[in-house]
């Protein structure tokens, strides 16, 4: 101890002593500038635009001093011109400023000496590269990578003979375009065949040189790195004449080429290889066993070929540097066992990274997987994985991110996940799991910071903490669905504050939550779902929540009222729960970018508050079951998104408001079961592209407008349990894509239009999937199911004989014209309705016998034909039994009525 403090101020003397010596040394050696190079110098910098002026110093006497210039310490010539942009985040504020634009002098020339030069990361703009740069044959180094020089290379390059390595990497990012290189003959590489080991010629076009490009590079036979990353190749030729001059390449970058082609076997002669990138170059066939001559190989990117198949090869596990494999987004298949359990054997594999995810593997994951001990990105995502986690998984104790999810893993998740400590991402969603998970589980994981754990609905998986439990991780992300967690919200919950994304989806959860927990993690959170549990309580009132997008918590029994938040959210789902009292009447300031707004089946009473016209985003406004009161706004004029609207189920009253003719994108609108009174506004014309209309238990007047007509997409019309009067218009039949009509319980007169065979969506399959739109109403598309291909027409006043072009509509399923004042016969042909499953006539005028066809209606499963005027014998094949669907008609008889029919009755028909 002693000692070392005695040491201490000696040494700093010492230092001293250097130091000063090294200064009066190089300020003595300080070379001074040759005046014709400062002149080249200054030429060059003066047809330079340097917006940030970091060629400032470019000035003084001395240019060896000058930012990015350095002489030989001996001669004072200039050796090195490095202006690469300080910056290196493309597109940012600071790189764009500190890009240098403009000309490049010939006076460069002039640098006898020069053997470096980077001009890399700036904005020339779409310049050709300079023909005069190949004649600076002292350069080692050019790097103008990245500098939006555009055209085609100048051949003359191939007169730097002493050019080591060359960097034209193509990429640009100007302002005031995007600009590419090309070469379309390559023969002035052989010129840099004896010095050349680096070249980048990335996003290069090369696609105007064929095949000849291989030949041309591999000519250049001290060739360590070669970087041809997106440079539309499209021919990878499959033999290489002189591979014995690539032997000393490191490095192979190929990615983002369209090579369309098997890997070629002349890659297995390139033994120096450590990286090989084939990422995106549409690669096909299997992985040859050929990689095993490849013993140096660090790094094997084959991933992204989509179609690469077979199993991988066992021997990519014997290569003893292996260190990063990606394999990922190929059509691999088979198991993994063989490959895995050679890396077992391989005891002293560095394997870091395994990507083998979005392939076609299956099996289970073997033991041998535990043996890859230094890795730390394992990502085995959608595959068809079975089985449960190997224990032996707790091996690898630098693992960082474990992906397993979208698989077929079922069982149980063992218990060496625990020992994770560098655990950051785990994510085990979509799998079938099963079992209980415990504190073992999760005591050692203390990086853990996302974690994703997902399983079917009908899965028995229990997440079974104890719930004092005050877990070591503190998470930025969780989501948990369909494994039990409840029925407390556990402390290891209570605990994660810091989270900016939440979902916990039947989880089993059933208390109360912690208010203040809302207003610990309001200030970070996105997304926050704790839907299709049984939640109870009140929400925090007044809270913001500055990052929210989307909030579902649906399906719960919160109650309470409407949560005050102030949020910028687009999306909330607070349907099926006990909410109460009104809404805020600011909505539209709390939540001004709001597009979706869920609130059905609450209790939620009081007017509905015309601030939400103002929310000029709003796509979907679902309200239905509640009990608001009042009129429905009519102040609509903003929300030009706004093609959802569900408020039925209320207690509406007032007329339908004329301006949700504003709303030119509504496609549904659904206003059932309220109090609505008056005409349909003319102004609904203006939405041609509605598709659902449900207006039914309403009591609406007046007649059916022509205007329907237009309504091209319409697919549904429920008008039923309204006072509609006057006789169905011609202009219906025109709406071709209706799939439900309901027209019952109103007071509608005249016959069935004869044009009834036009409604074509029902004559014939023709499916427009408009239906669809209801899915976004949430719920309501499985309601209307039932209806699609349906006719309903009954209890109005329709007289006039069943039309016979009703037989065209051969996808009708249901159709009833029940208490009406129908006459005539039922039609001959009522079985070309070939998929009828109900048929009710009764109730009406309807004579003759009934057809014997309809026996042969196979689907049927509801018939009424009573209270009508038939007559004669039922038919013997119809195979409804039950008399009160025939009674009322006098003149039936046959089974199952009590009347036995006269021998010769039909024949009197
Ligand atoms: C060329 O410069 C860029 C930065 O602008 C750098 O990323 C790249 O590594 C350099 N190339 C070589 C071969 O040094
Ligand atoms: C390369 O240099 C030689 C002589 O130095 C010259 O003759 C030839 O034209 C140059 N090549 C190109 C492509 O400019
Ligand atoms: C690449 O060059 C070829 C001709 O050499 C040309 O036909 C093609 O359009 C170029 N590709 C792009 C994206 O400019
Ligand atoms: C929320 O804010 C409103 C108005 O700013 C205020 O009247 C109300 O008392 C607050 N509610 C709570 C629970 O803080
Ligand atoms: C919503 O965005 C606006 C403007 O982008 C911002 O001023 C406001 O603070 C945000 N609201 C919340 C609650 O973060
Ligand atoms: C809903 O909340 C009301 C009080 O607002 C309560 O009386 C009622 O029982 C609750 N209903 C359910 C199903 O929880
Ligand atoms: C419906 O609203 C009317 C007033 O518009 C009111 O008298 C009636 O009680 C309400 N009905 C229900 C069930 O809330
Ligand atoms: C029904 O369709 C026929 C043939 O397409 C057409 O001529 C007729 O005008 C249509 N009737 C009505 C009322 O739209």
């Amino acid at each position: 101890m002693d000692l070392k403090l005695k040491l201490r101020p000696s040494f700093f003397v010492f230092s001293f002593l250097v130091f000063t010596f090294l200064l009066n040394f190089v300020s003595a050696s300080n070379p001074k500038c040759i005046s014709t190079e400062r002149e080249a110098l200054l030429s060059f910098k003066q047809s330079l635009t340097d917006l940030s002026g970091r060629l400032s110093s470019w000035s003084g006497p001395d240019c060896c001093s000058w930012t990015g210039v350095l002489c030989d310490a001996r001669t004072s010539q200039v050796v090195k011109i490095d202006l690469r942009n300080p910056n290196q985040i493309v597109n940012s504020d600071e790189y764009k400023k500190g890009c240098l634009r403009g000309k490049i002098h010939p006076s460069l020339t002039r640098l006898k000496f020069l053997s470096y030069l980077d001009l890399s990361s700036n904005d020339f703009n779409g310049l050709e590269i300079p023909e005069f740069i190949g004649h600076i044959v002292s350069l080692k180094y050019l790097n103008l990578s990245s500098s939006s020089f555009s055209g085609e290379i100048p051949a003359v390059l191939g007169n730097l003979t002493k050019l080591e390595s060359l960097d034209l990497y193509a990429e640009s990012f100007s302002d005031s375009g995007t600009f590419a290189l090309r070469s379309s003959n390559l023969a002035w590489l052989s010129g840099l065949s004896s010095s050349l080991t680096h070249i980048n010629m990335g996003y290069v076009n090369l696609s105007g040189v064929g095949e000849a490009w291989l030949e041309s590079f591999s000519r250049v036979s001290k060739l360590k790195e070669l970087h041809l990353f997106n440079c539309q190749i499209k021919n990878l030729p499959l033999s290489l004449s002189s591979s014995a001059n690539l032997k000393l390449l490191e490095v192979l970058d190929l990615s983002e080429n369209s090579l369309n082609s098997p890997i070629p076997n002349w890659l297995f002669g390139l033994t120096s290889l450590r990286k090989l990138f084939l990422r995106w170059d549409f690669l096909q066939g299997s992985i040859p066993s050929g990689f095993k001559n490849l013993k140096l190989l660090e790094t094997l990117d084959l991933s992204n070929n989509l179609g690469l198949q077979g199993e991988i090869p066992s021997v990519l596990g014997d290569l003893p540097q292996l260190k990063y494999l990606d394999l990922s987004a190929n059509e691999l298949n088979g198991q993994i066992n063989g490959f895995l359990d050679a890396f077992s054997r391989n005891k002293g594999n560095s394997l870091v990274f395994l990507d083998l995810s979005s392939n076609k593997l299956a099996g289970t994951l073997p033991e041998s997987l535990g043996a890859l001990r230094k890795l730390q990105i394992l990502d085995l995502s959608s595959n068809s994985f079975t089985g449960s986690v190997p224990s032996s998984i707790g091996n690898m104790a630098s693992l960082k991110k474990l992906d397993l999810s979208y698989n077929a893993m079922n069982g149980a998740i063992g218990e060496g996940l625990g020992k994770f400590e560098e655990l950051v991402d785990l994510n085990l969603m979509a799998n079938t799991w099963e079992g209980v998970l415990q504190k073992s589980h999760f005591l050692n994981l203390r990086s853990l910071k996302t974690f994703r754990l997902t399983t079917e609905p009908n899965r028995a998986l229990v997440l079974n903490l104890p719930s004092s439990w005050i877990p070591p991780f503190r998470l930025d992300s969780i989501q948990i669905e369909n494994c039990k967690i409840g029925p407390e919200f556990p402390m290891w919950l209570q605990v994660q504050t810091k989270l900016n994304s939440v979902t916990l989806r039947n989880t089993g959860i059933e208390d109360a939550i912690p208010e203040s927990w809302f207003a610990r993690i309001s200030s970070d959170v996105t997304y926050l779902v704790l839907a299709n549990n049984r939640i109870k309580g009140k929400l925090p009132q007044n809270l913001s929540f500055p990052k929210l997008n989307t909030i579902d918590l649906s399906s719960n029994s919160f109650q309470g009222s409407f949560p005050l938040w102030s949020t910028n959210a687009t999306e909330l789902r607070l349907y099926e729960n006990n909410f109460s009292g009104p809404l805020p009447r600011n909505i539209d300031v709390l939540m001004p970018r709001m597009e979706k707004l869920y609130l059905f089946s609450n209790s939620f009473t009081g007017a509905i508050p015309s601030s939400l016209c103002e929310i000029s985003g709003l796509q979907i406004l679902s309200l239905r079951k509640n009990r608001f009161s009042g009129s429905f706004p009519n102040c609509w004029h903003r929300s030009f998104m706004s093609w959802g609207i569900d408020v039925s189920e209320n207690n509406l009253s007032g007329q339908i408001p004329e301006s949700l003719g504003a709303l030119r994108s509504l496609s549904v609108l659904l206003l059932n079961q309220n109090a609505l009174e008056g005409k349909i506004p003319d102004t609904l014309q203006n939405c041609s592209g509605l598709t659902n209309i449900d207006l039914g238990g309403n009591k609406l007047t007046g007649k059916l407008p022509p205007w329907l007509r237009n309504l091209f997409s319409l697919y549904m019309l429920r008008l039923q349990g309204n006072s509609f009067t006057g006789p169905i218009p011609d202009d219906l039949c025109s709406v071709e894509n209706l799939h439900i009509l309901d027209l019952s319980g109103n007071k509608f007169s005249g016959p069935i239009p004869k044009c009834i065979s036009n409604l074509t969506a029902i004559a014939r399959s023709k499916s427009f999937e408009v239906f669809q739109n209801l899915v976004f109403i949430v719920t309501r598309a499985r309601e209307y199911q039932d209806l699609v291909y349906s006719i309903n027409l009954s209890g109005n006043n329709m007289n006039g004989e069943i039309p016979g072009g009703i037989l065209g509509l051969t996808n009708l399923r249901i159709l009833n014209l029940s208490r009406n004042s129908i006459a005539g016969r039922i039609p001959e042909k009522i079985s070309e309705l070939g998929r009828l499953e109900t048929l009710d006539l009764s109730r009406n005028k309807i004579s003759g016998a009934i057809p014997q066809s309809l026996a042969a209606i196979s689907s049927l499963q509801r018939l009424n034909l009573s209270y009508n005027k038939l007559e004669g014998s039922i038919p013997k094949l119809l195979k409804f039994q039950d008399q009160s669907i025939y009674i009322g008609n006098a003149l039936l008889c046959g089974k199952p009525l009590p009347k036995k029919c006269p021998k010769d009755i039909n024949s009197r028909l």
